[in-house]
């Protein structure tokens, strides 16, 4: 497997564009189930999780290509709705064929996705709504099996207990097929729901209220395929805004908008970064001593839990003591072990952790354990003194498009090695 080597010190400096949201694309992909023909998708990030999701895809009996930043799905009746346990473990988010394969076929068998390093990552709200939609759930050596012994799903009122993105992705995909209307309640706002719900309507579907907390399907009886493009990642954006800060260093972000980025413009802002609103993008200037700031994640539009091992980084080196706080995921703090390796000074109780800065860091190997604390480690390496190795960059791969041609255009001294581990 390979590593990233980085030596430190450098600010990031010039423009580096912004590729496809990755958790608007996986759910967009999953949804071509619901309508025969060929789909085009335009500026999809080339990402692992997006050919596993390709892969699942072809597995079901659709043809995917997959030339990055199209691709072309073509979709043909399913013989068996059967997302196998080999394809769904390596990406939770398969999960997602679950709502469009119950919407489309009536019923479904799909590997229970189990949880991952941040957390248990139950699917019950998922399986809730759908029971609320007339489908009957069993689980069995793990899998979750759906039927709807009418054949096809009744709209109904959905009370979503937490308001889970692909919970909320899924149960929308199932309705636009329901018969009647459906109503999901204290649903995600994030802007790949919004997205996704954009694509469904482009299909044929009727969802309003995307983007807020309740959002209304009325049932239609097919779906068209479509022709689309992705909107922007304000992960990936916003991991390389902490990046360009964290170096001193001078970025501009092609292609992202403000709008999704105000929780993480604002937190930046109080540490005492520049962030400039621009027409197609926004520009970042990081200049030392940075200030503490405590954060909470929180569902959108607040400060996102994909954004909180790289602030953490950032907080590192303010002048002070900051409290982060997670409250979306129950162990989403593995980073913080190996940045205390490489000088940091972060304590961490249950769900809070506390920052004590300005740390200097100094480079060391280290192990990323998920895609976030990964992105967290490089920009750690970014700022270290001398040489940090980051193992597992498969990781990365997952969530960031060929993170280290991108940070060498802008100056950083990075480059992926072989690795043993
Ligand atoms: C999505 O995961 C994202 N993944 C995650 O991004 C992101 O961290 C997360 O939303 C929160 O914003 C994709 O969109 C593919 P949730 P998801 O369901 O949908 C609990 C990344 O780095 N919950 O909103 O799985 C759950 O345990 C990834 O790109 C239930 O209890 O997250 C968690 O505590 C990591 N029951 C909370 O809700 C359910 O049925 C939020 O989970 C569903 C969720």
């Amino acid at each position: 497997m390979d590593n990233l080597r980085i030596v430190g010190g450098t600010p990031l400096h010039g423009t580096l564009r912004v590729s496809g949201a990755k958790n608007a694309a996986l759910p967009i992909l999953c949804a071509s189930l619901l309508a025969d023909g060929e789909s085009t998708f335009r500026n999809v990030p080339d990402l692992t999780d997006i050919r596993t999701t390709a892969n699942l895809l072809r597995h079901l009996g659709l043809d995917a290509e997959v030339a990055p930043p199209v691709v072309t799905i073509t979709s043909r009746p399913v013989v068996e709705p059967d997302a196998p346990y080999d394809l769904v473990r390596k990406m939770r988010a398969s999960v997602l064929v679950l709502g469009p394969l119950v919407a489309r076929y009536g019923r479904a068998r799909v590997s229970l996705p189990g949880g991952c390093a941040i957390g248990a990552r139950p699917i019950d709200q998922h399986l809730k709504g759908l029971e609320a939609m007339g489908a009957e759930i069993r689980l069995d050596h793990g899998y979750v099996y759906v039927e709807v012994p009418k054949g096809r799903l009744t709209g109904a009122d959905v009370w979503l207990d937490v308001p889970t993105v692909t919970g909320t992705e899924n149960l929308m995909s199932a309705a636009v097929l329901a018969k009647g209307r459906t109503t999901l309640m204290n649903a995600a706002r994030e802007p790949e729901v919004e997205e996704l719900a954009r694509v469904l309507n482009k299909m044929g579907a009727k969802v309003e209220g995307a983007g807020t907390d309740t959002i209304t399907i009325q049932g239609v009886e097919a779906l068209e395929p479509v022709d689309h493009a992705i909107i922007a990642d304000r992960i990936e954006a916003g991991t390389y805004m902490v990046a360009a800060a964290a170096t001193g260093g001078d970025l501009f972000l092609d292609g992202i908008t403000f709008e999704p980025m105000r929780a993480v413009a604002a937190k930046l802002r109080e540490a005492g970064i520049h962030v400039e609103r621009q027409d197609t993008g926004i520009r970042v200037v990081g200049k030392p001593p940075f200030s503490p700031v405590d954060v909470t994640t929180a569902p959108h539009p607040d400060f996102p839990t994909d954004m909180q091992a790289q602030f953490m980084v950032l907080m590192c080196l303010a002048k002070g003591v900051s409290v982060i706080t997670e409250t979306i995921f129950e162990n989403r703090f593995m980073h913080v072990s190996e940045l205390n390796r490489m000088g940091a000074d972060v304590t961490v109780q249950g769900r809070r952790a506390t920052v004590v800065g300005p740390a200097k860091l100094q480079g060391a190997s280290v192990m990323a354990t998920d895609l976030r604390a990964s992105a967290s480690l490089v920009i750690a390496g970014l700022v270290a003194e001398g040489i940090t190795e980051v193992l597992r960059v498969y990781h990365i791969d997952r969530g960031y498009e060929r993170i280290e041609e991108k940070l060498r255009a802008v100056g950083a001294n990075i480059a992926r090695v072989p690795g043993e581990v």
